[in-house]
């Protein structure tokens, strides 16, 4: 058996060792059962399609435990139709919803004590993962494949919890073509990301804006995270074929809109980013992170918002934490209580 993380408080965005995952095999053209393991492995085939030509697919949601002792899945479903949404687009089976819910829930249930107290500000980061497993050699979509879903105790994914960040445009690199996978959460968008990411790093940023790899105009998305602008009221949010339709984005439209917000899905031109009096990156790993800088160096520009969470922001993260502890009414069935 695991150990129990000490202090919850402290948790860092990492995996974290826990007692069991659960796993689904699809042969001979269907899904097979839901089995339980506690292994942290799998014994993949040399020559297995994910390895080799990127048949992979993930998501990424998250468990609550409530000031009332009841655990929280966010969304769940959301997740469900985008896995196969996924799925479709890189010519994997579909997982059916029975198959996906059923795993959900053993993987949250079978792991109770790892999720993390209310209060602490850490939560139970869910990771499904659908791979090719059949071996391949040819370019092809392979016969075989494994549904597995594992859990990890985490806290914020920076560890400056909710505080503003700087932000850098990434001009010399295209994370995700404007017809290509970018709307899917495939491994090789991340791939992608990683020369850049780590580049950003090392120059004292939180994160990369990536711009649409077409023009280089306007915003796509934000490291890990959908980008979000609020200005006269008005929140917007890019529209774009390559980014990842984002489940934290789509709450947070409605709450914006409950708030008395306008909100305005559409292309975002990098300019526009002088005009915003708040911005922003969302996201189940991001939750809401504030930014408090975006570098675009190659423009010769700069673009500076406030040191401290700015007043729609904070507000959006209450109300959305608020939602998935269960401190508030989930007026839009967001939540199933465990
Ligand atoms: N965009 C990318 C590239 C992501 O990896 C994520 C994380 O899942 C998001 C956006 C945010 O999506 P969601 O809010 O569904 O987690
Ligand atoms: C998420 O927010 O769920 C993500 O998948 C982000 C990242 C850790 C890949």
């Amino acid at each position: 058996m695991k150990t129990i993380p000490e202090d919850w408080g402290k948790l860092p965005f990492a995996y974290y060792p826990t007692n069991y995952n659960v796993r689904c095999t699809y042969r001979d053209g269907k899904w097979g059962i839901v089995e339980i393991s506690s292994s942290e492995h799998i014994v993949l085939h040399i020559s297995a399609s994910s390895l080799h030509y990127g048949q992979e697919a993930f998501e990424g949601l998250k468990a609550f435990r409530g000031q009332d002792g009841k655990i929280r899945i966010f969304r769940w479903q959301n997740n469900w139709e985008r896995m196969n949404l996924s799925a479709r687009g890189i010519l994997m089976p579909e997982v059916p919803k029975e198959i996906f819910e059923e795993a959900v829930k053993k993987v949250v249930s079978l792991n109770q004590e790892f999720i993390p107290p209310y209060g602490t500000g850490a939560s139970l980061y869910i990771r499904p993962l659908l791979i090719g497993t059949g071996a391949k050699l040819g370019v092809a979509p392979t016969d075989e494949y494994l549904l597995v879903m594992f859990v990890s105790p985490v806290g914020p994914y920076f560890p400056t919890g909710f505080k503003c960040v700087d932000v850098k445009v990434a001009r010399d690199v295209d994370r995700a073509a404007t017809l290509g996978t970018g709307r899917y959460k495939v491994g090789g968008n991340y791939a992608a990301s990683l020369a850049s990411g780590e580049q950003a790093h090392d120059e004292g940023f939180k994160m990369v804006l990536y711009l649409d790899a077409k023009e280089k105009k306007y915003i796509d998305e934000c490291g890990p995270a959908n980008f979000f602008g609020i200005k006269n009221k008005t929140y917007v949010t890019p529209d774009s074929s390559s980014i990842l339709q984002s489940i934290t984005n789509l709450s947070v439209c409605t709450l914006a809109e409950e708030f008395g917000l306008k909100v305005e899905r559409r292309k975002v031109p990098v300019e526009e980013l002088a005009e915003f009096e708040e911005t922003g990156a969302c996201g189940t790993a991001a939750v809401i992170t504030p930014i408090k800088s975006i570098q675009d160096k190659e423009a010769g520009k700069m673009y500076a918002y406030s040191d401290e969470p700015g007043e729609w922001s904070v507000k959006l993260y209450k109300k959305l934490q608020a939602i998935q502890l269960g401190d508030e009414e989930d007026k839009y069935g967001w939540v199933t209580v465990l």
